[in-house]
């Protein structure tokens, strides 16, 4: 099943992905040290979403419209007082130019709803912020993530049924993954 292969092979990017987050939240003193976090993320997921949504809409992703994330982040920035800064573009991205490559680049951003749950617990902790004022991105889909994320796994093993398109898409996945590594990287500099 390619949900299988593609938690696998993306395993080793997953790990980078999730050290240098931890990273970030351990050394975060203030709200606005959260706010630069999820600046971070609106300019990847918000460049990111650009590409997706050529390929991704309502006609073959039902809930395409709940599962995009820029409006959830440049509202909490907005809440932060935070600012939205340029958004990722050529090549800070992968190359999604079909269905199969976005749907890759999909799976790492719903991927995040999961660990999305602890970091949203994390800052909670460090900072006191509460539910409304800026969490939204993290909390993702709440008590509905699990259900959000098996409905996504299921139209992903749906549209790659032959070897030639898992590949397709468990690469775009890696290149996706790896994009966010370096953008990650970029910014902490
Ligand atoms: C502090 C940071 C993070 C933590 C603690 C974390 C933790 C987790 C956890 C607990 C899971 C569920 C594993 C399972 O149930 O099998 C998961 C899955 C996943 N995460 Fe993260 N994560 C973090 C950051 C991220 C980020 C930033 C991304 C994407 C940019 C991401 C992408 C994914 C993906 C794609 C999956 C799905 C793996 C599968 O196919 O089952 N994670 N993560």
């Amino acid at each position: 099943m390619l949900t299988e292969k593609i938690k696998a092979t993306t395993l080793q990017y997953h790990q980078e992905t999730e050290k240098i987050l931890v990273g970030k939240m351990k050394s975060m003193r203030s709200v606005a040290d959260y706010a630069h976090i999820l600046e971070l993320f609106y300019g990847y997921f918000g460049g990111l979403e650009l590409l997706i949504d050529k390929h991704i809409n309502t006609q073959n992703l039902p809930d395409y419209t709940d599962r995009r994330k820029t409006a959830a982040l440049a509202n909490d920035l907005t809440n932060l007082k935070g600012n939205l800064p340029p958004k990722a573009e050529d090549t800070e991205l992968p190359q999604i130019n079909n269905l199969l490559q976005a749907f890759g680049a999909l799976y790492v951003i719903e991927g995040s709803t999961l660990g999305g749950k602890i970091i949203s617990k994390m800052v909670q902790q460090h900072l006191g912020i509460t539910d409304g004022q800026g969490l939204s991105f993290f909390n993702g889909y709440g008590e509905d993530t699990g259900n959000k994320w098996v409905q996504f796994q299921q139209k992903l093993n749906a549209i790659a049924p032959t070897e030639a398109q898992q590949t397709e898409v468990i690469a775009a996945a890696n290149n996706t993954f790896e994009k966010f590594r370096d953008w990650m990287v970029k910014f902490s500099d």
